[in-house]
């Protein structure tokens, strides 16, 4: 049977039938040492990794700094291995390597799985021009809690969104000749409280429903690796969990890629409390499913066995197949690629216009425009929480200037442009927080402008929706820009003067205040909804999030009309019903009304980016199908005949509706 297969694949693909043959042989002739080091993950500024070098034993090197440091370390690699086995190295390509891109939660706010593939294409020829091969990206994790700061890095709240944007970033990453990983698995964004690096405490059905999708689309994309998370999911840490290791992403889903555990977290078992010793966590995590140690080196203390064989194989896939043994070394490029333009066409998608009372945005270049806030200048806080190579960034203020436009001081002017939120550092790895309000000198700040008693426009920059229920109040227009990279600047400004009609939806509900988090549209149903006193709220504030998941509004206006369901598909008439062009993102949302287990109020099934000229219709459909009705519950996945309740509309409040019988 064996050979039958091997001629089967020598036949169909040469090459790699070819690679095998290479594999078997260097696993036949490699020591354990020289195995374990093919497993074991350093950082250039390891004391260890010298003597590593001359012993031929670096598997994979992870946040170089440039390519000459990169080529330096393989040709040390190359000399000290016998079978010159070249080393794989990897960064956290998250958004961006030179050209910053928005923020992953800003992209996800485009709804535009194009726009995360270009972000993925273009960080990928960027950083190989660095001997950057392996991205730790996407980030996959589903964020209902804004306390946590990291998600900044996801796609936000919802499953059906973040699955489409995860494999639109696989495949961006991949077609470039960079291999993704989807991480952190599982449920790290599940984290009780917020807190970073916390306890996750999830059933099988909502990690099934909930978190496991988005890694599963990455796992269909053909994603060639995923990280193990820092977080214990119930009372098994994800990184010595077997059961989603082995039996979910190996036995169910047939994943054949690499499992890479996060920093250090192999030895961080220790602290778990499942291990008394740094070898025998390596042993726990290593027997769960996990292929590469990340940091600690901890996997140079297994024993033999014929896992690791297993595990080396793959490794020696990913290099085979990155050409790293025919190429180990990187030309250095007399220019460096950059690509503005698409990260300006991308930041352009990710802003979402929450309000704007009276028509207020766009404005007029002629008005007097007065510029504050204490981002209104910063352009290191536009490239985000983590910039990987990216130096520069247009603020907001060079944008207005490069749109020609001067600004006058507060007290002389027409409108005020106020840019306030969050800066850098408080938002992404370790910046979970418990206020979610501007902090108290910005609130100050933003009041007395508004005192001034001229028209504001507050933009809010930052790396999580914000609880900015007093601006949502006394301000007439704000923009939520999040952080949107080297082009943030020109992109805001291209919004405010109307030279492109915003179009971004909300990826994740914002909260009123941060102790409603978490907070999200896809919530359970309960016996007592919201209403009188003794139901589903709190006394103090009133119900449901500031603005819902999949807002944003445009500079015209869309009309929804004439909802039909025929057979097995939904669909809708939607019509540009104001003065100027402009982009709908139509959503596509359904209930399981009645069903053996609590199904959420609503979840997101498709959605559709439309462009409109003015009074132009377009009729939009979506499936209704076996994986718009399927949940999961027992063991299985199930659609259950009867009453469905489906919706098409501009958010995950309102819209069209009517009842269902599949
Ligand atoms: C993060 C990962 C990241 C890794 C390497 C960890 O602290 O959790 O997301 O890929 O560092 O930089």
């Amino acid at each position: 049977m064996h050979r039958i297969l091997a001629a089967l694949l020598l036949l169909l693909a040469p090459q790699l039938a070819a690679d095998e043959v290479r594999i078997e042989k260097l696993l036949s002739e490699m020591t354990l040492q020289e195995k374990l080091g093919q497993l074991t993950m350093y950082a250039p500024d390891q004391p260890e990794l010298k003597d590593a070098l001359a012993k031929g034993l670096v598997g994979s090197v992870l946040n170089t700094a440039h390519v000459r440091q990169a080529n330096e370390l393989q040709s040390a690699q190359l000399a000290g291995s016998k079978h010159r086995i070249p080393i794989l190295f990897a960064y956290d390509v998250l958004h961006g390597y030179r050209t910053i891109f928005p923020i992953p939660l800003a992209v996800a706010s485009s709804f535009d799985p194009e726009a995360a593939e270009t972000v993925g294409a273009v960080s990928a020829r960027e950083a190989r021009e660095d001997a950057i091969r392996w991205t730790f990206a996407p980030m996959v994790d589903i964020a209902r809690d804004a306390r946590w700061g990291r998600m900044a890095e996801g796609s936000g709240e919802d499953p059906y969104l973040a699955g489409r944007m995860a494999a639109a970033y696989v495949r961006g990453f991949q077609s470039n000749g960079l291999l993704a990983c989807a991480k952190h698995f599982v449920a790290y964004g599940a984290a009780e409280g917020g807190r970073d690096y916390g306890h996750a405490e999830v059933t099988e059905a909502t990690l099934r429903n909930v978190y496991l999708p988005p890694f599963r689309a990455a796992v269909d994309a053909g994603v060639g690796s995923l990280m193990s998370a820092f977080n214990t999911v119930g009372d098994v840490p994800a990184t010595a969990n077997r059961k989603l290791l082995q039996d979910v992403l190996r036995s169910e889903w047939g994943f054949q890629g690499l499992v890479v555990s996060d920093w250090a977290a192999v030895s961080e078992l220790v602290q778990h409390g499942i291990a008394a010793t740094p070898a025998e966590a390596a042993r726990k995590a290593f027997d769960a499913g996990v292929d590469i140690d990340m940091w600690d080196g901890a996997f140079m203390t297994l024993p033999a066995s014929a896992r690791i064989d297993e595990a080396v194989r793959r490794v020696l896939r990913a290099k085979f197949a990155a050409g790293l043994f025919e190429e180990p070394l990187v030309r250095e490029p007399v220019v460096v690629s950059t690509s503005y333009r698409d990260a300006r066409h991308v930041a352009r998608r990710s802003i979402v216009l929450l309000k704007n009372d009276g028509g207020l945005l766009p404005l007029s270049k002629s008005r007097k425009i007065a510029l504050a806030g204490p981002l209104a200048e910063s352009s290191r806080d536009m490239l985000g929480p983590w910039h990987a190579k990216g130096s520069r960034a247009t603020s907001v203020r060079d944008g207005l200037h490069l749109a020609g436009v001067e600004t006058v001081r507060p007290i002389d002017a027409d409108v005020i442009v106020a840019v306030f939120g969050e800066t850098h550092e408080q938002s992404g790895e370790a910046a979970s927080r418990t206020s979610l309000a501007l902090p108290p000198d910005q609130q100050r700040q933003l009041e007395s402008l508004v005192e001034l008693g001229k028209p504001v426009v507050l933009i809010v920059m930052s790396g999580r929706p914000l609880a900015i229920s007093w601006a949502a109040e006394h301000v007439p227009s704000i923009v939520q820009a999040w952080f949107l990279g080297s082009e943030g600047g020109n992109a805001i400004a291209d919004v405010l003067f109307g030279d492109v009609n915003p179009s971004g939806k909300l990826p994740v509900s914002v909260p009123r205040t941060a102790a409603q988090a978490p907070v999200y549209y896809a919530h359970f149903p309960t016996g007592r909804p919201a209403g009188h006193r003794f139901t589903n709220r709190y006394q103090d504030i009133p119900v449901g999030p500031l603005y819902p998941f999949g807002h944003g509004l445009s500079y015209t206006t869309f009309e929804y009309s004439d909802l039909r369901v025929e057979g097995d598909v939904v669909s809708a008439t939607i019509r540009n019903s104001g003065t100027r062009a402009g982009d709908e993102i139509v959503q596509f949302y359904v209930r399981d009304v009645v069903a053996s287990v609590s199904r959420p109020v609503k979840e997101l099934k498709g959605f559709q980016r439309v462009s409109l000229r003015p009074d132009q219709s377009v009729r939009v459909e979506f499936p209704l199908t076996r994986r718009e009705l399927e949940f999961w519950t027992n063991g299985a996945w199930v659609v259950e005949p009867g009453e469905f309740q489906v919706w098409i509309a501009p958010s995950s409040e309102g819209g069209l509706t009517t009842k269902v019988y599949r």
